[in-house]
């Protein structure tokens, strides 16, 4: 089995969302789920954006068909993802390999994969609260993967800017469900 861990923050040893996929994949790896784990971190290495030319390169698509499991560590930035991010979902999303429009619509191929996302937002986007209609990260996420075909998985630590008994507070959390999500 193989693992892909991303990590896309900014925020280096500070960042909540990189405390979060390393505790997931440590609980990947101890259940024996990934012999292999292939680590990117695109906050230090990035991809650059999109342009014609690098639709030649398959190298990131080779690696994201070549994963059982991938890892993603989502910073909430400006109401969305990093662009850190979008750079590598930009070159998972190709039509012929991992969509398709049929008779019936859209169809996703990247079927069978497990897709587990940390998410670190400041502050709170629940339903009903006032900042709901700005949650374009966890929303973007989930309909990128449904549309290949992958339910992702969550977990979240929210309110990370609102105090720092908060911010321990929602870590603790999320640590906790990390140990679930990966059972
Ligand atoms: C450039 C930038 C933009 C941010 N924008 C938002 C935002 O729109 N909404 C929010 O709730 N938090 C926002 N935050 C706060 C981060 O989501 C929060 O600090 C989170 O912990 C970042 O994840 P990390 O700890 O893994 O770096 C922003 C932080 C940065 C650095």
């Amino acid at each position: 089995m193989t693992i892909l861990h991303l990590d896309t923050s900014i925020n280096g040893d500070n960042s909540a969302s990189r405390q979060l996929t390393r505790s997931i994949v440590e609980q990947l790896k101890g259940s024996l789920w990934g012999e292999q784990v292939l680590y990117r971190d695109l906050a230090a290495d990035p991809l650059p954006h999109l342009t014609l030319d690098q639709f030649a390169d398959t190298s990131v698509l080779d690696e994201f068909f070549a994963a059982d499991a991938i890892v993603i560590g989502a910073p909430m930035y400006n109401f969305t993802l990093p662009t850190q991010l979008k750079s590598w979902i930009d070159r998972i999303v190709i039509a012929g390999k991992t969509f398709r429009y049929g008779a019936n619509g859209p169809e996703g191929l990247a079927k069978g994969k497990r897709v587990i996302i940390a998410l670190a937002r400041g502050g709170f986007y629940n339903e009903g609260s006032p900042a709901a209609a700005l949650e374009h990260l966890e929303t973007y996420l989930r309909g990128v993967f449904n549309f290949i075909g992958i339910e992702p998985e969550f977990v979240a630590a929210d309110g990370l800017a609102v105090s720092p008994e908060q911010r321990e507070q929602s870590l603790a959390g999320a640590l906790g469900e990390t140990v679930r999500l990966a059972a």
